[in-house]
Formats: C-alpha cells, sequence, structure tokens
C-alpha cells in the first residue's frame, strides 16, 4: 500500500440530499444497563452530535430528527424534565458553537407548550443561524398530524378572509403550510430501535421516502450505521408510481 494512499470513504455515493431520522431506543439503553431513562437520552444526545456532524462531512444538506412528539407528553414528569433539560444543555451549547459548526438550526412543531426560556433559546438559535446552509430540523412537539390539521386551519382562514378560493388549494401550496416550508421531503427515513412504525412522523413530507428500520438502539447507532442505511438507499429502486 502506498504511504500516503487515501483510506476509501465507506459511503461512495452520493448521499441524499434530506435525511430524517426517528431517534428511538433511549429509554431500552438505558434499561439494559439498569441506568435512569433520563441517561438513556444523555447517550442519545451524544449519538445526536456524532451522526449530525457526519450528515455534514458527507455532504448532507438536511437532517430532521424526531426529538420529542406530541404523544411523548404522556411521560412521567421526571422523564420530560430531563429531556428538556438536556436540550436546554444542547442549545445553550450550539449557540456558544454556532460559528464552528455553521449550521442552521430549525424547529418542526408547535413551540408554545416548551418554556418560555426554551422557547427563546430556539429563537435565538433559529436566527442566530439564519445564513448557514446544512440544516437541521429539529422537531419537537411535533405531531405529523398535528402538523397536517395546522396547515388545514391556516388554508380554511385565507379562505374565510376571502383571499383565496377553495380550489386554490395545491399540493405544494399546501406543503407551504407546513413547519417543513422550503424544505424538500426526505427521500431517506431512518428508525433505529427495531420499531416497524413511524409514530406520527413527517406523514406527509414522507409519502415518497424509503424507509430503512435498524436493529440499534439509537444510543448505540453510529457512523457505520448511517453509511449502511445511505448504502440501503442506494439499492432501493425508487418508481414513484411509474414502471
Ligand atoms: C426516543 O427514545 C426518545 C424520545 C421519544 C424522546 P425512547 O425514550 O422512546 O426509547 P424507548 O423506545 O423507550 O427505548
Ligand atoms: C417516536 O418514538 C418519537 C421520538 C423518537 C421522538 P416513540 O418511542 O415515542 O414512539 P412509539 O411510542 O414507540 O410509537
Ligand atoms: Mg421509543
Amino acid at each position: 500500500m502506498a504511504l500516503f494512499e487515501k483510506k476509501k470513504p465507506e459511503v461512495q455515493l452520493a448521499p441524499p440530499r434530506h435525511i430524517a431520522i426517528i431517534m428511538d431506543g433511549n429509554g431500552r439503553w438505558a434499561k439494559n444497563r439498569g441506568l435512569p431513562r433520563t441517561a438513556g437520552h444523555a447517550a442519545g444526545a451524544e449519538t445526536f452530535r456524532r451522526i449530525a456532524n457526519h450528515c455534514r462531512a458527507l455532504g448532507v444538506e438536511y437532517l430532521t430528527v424526531y426529538a420529542f412528539s406530541t404523544e411523548n407528553w404522556k411521560r412521567s414528569e421526571e422523564e420530560i424534565s430531563g429531556i428538556m433539560k438536556l436540550l436546554k444543555n444542547y442549545l445553550m451549547e450550539a449557540m456558544r458553537d454556532m460559528e464552528k459548526n455553521r449550521v442552521r438550526f430549525c424547529f418542526f412543531g408547535d413551540l408554545t407548550r416548551l418554556s418560555p426560556e426554551l422557547q427563546e433559546l430556539c429563537a435565538q438559535a433559529e436566527s442566530a443561524s439564519m445564513d448557514y446552509d446544512v440544516q437541521v430540523n429539529f422537531c419537537l412537539n411535533y405531531g405529523g398530524r398535528d402538523e397536517i390539521v395546522r396547515a388545514a386551519r391556516a388554508f380554511a382562514a385565507k379562505v374565510a378572509a376571502g383571499e383565496c378560493s377553495p380550489e386554490a388549494l395545491t399540493e405544494d401550496g399546501f406543503s407551504d403550510l407546513m413547519y417543513s416550508a422550503g424544505v424538500p421531503d426526505p427521500e431517506l427515513v431512518i428508525r433505529p430501535s427495531g420499531e416497524l412504525r413511524l409514530s406520527n412522523f413527517l406523514l406527509w413530507q414522507s409519502a415518497y421516502s424509503e424507509f430503512v428500520y435498524m436493529n440499534v438502539l439509537w444510543p448505540d447507532f453510529k457512523e457505520k450505521d448511517l453509511d449502511a442505511a445511505i448504502a440501503e438507499f442506494h439499492r432501493r429502486n425508487r418508481r414513484f408510481g411509474g414502471v
């Protein structure tokens, strides 16, 4: 082997422009170790940092992560406050390292249910990072059905105000009323943890996404797992209803 021969990158094919991940399995990871669920969420936050860096290195333009669903409020007060605290720490760190990381932050979901302090941090992170290219969309208090209902309400309000007729609504126009307005649909949706369901994630946007389910808990998810999911994506035959 030549002295300076470059190591071949694991992923040789272009990655999808937009990857979405359901970051699942933190609780089971902690339980397997006899730790509180919050320890699993802390480990999951570390995985997110690594995988977001890896996505950037691969040239992924948009990364959308499911961090807290509209249904996750059913969990114990202790677990929810643990997750919110981790989120706050992460956002404070992200604000500090903004110049270095150059990542654009967006939030999908109804943030009004979060604490005023967290809402303020989200707003600051969003406005301070507006000019960066690689975009991370955090789904917080996000539900795909909730998003669709909100979009429908917004359109109905326009009709009621006499701004347009019901027939004026198109698929593209409806997309523009979603949290994800302006963001291309994810080509690839990854769910670690072994569950084979969408759990109310990106219902509208994932109409033609390729799904890759993986038998690894999110805190154990490694860069090579992302590479494997991308390789699997490239083996799929995407027909979009054609032949
Ligand atoms: C995903 O991990 C994180 C959130 C839903 C906030 P879980 O907490 O759902 O982990 P499991 O599925 O119980 O293992
Ligand atoms: C989906 O995971 C939500 C997030 C990962 C944030 P859940 O753990 O809440 O989903 P279910 O309950 O297994 O469907
Ligand atoms: Mg779960």
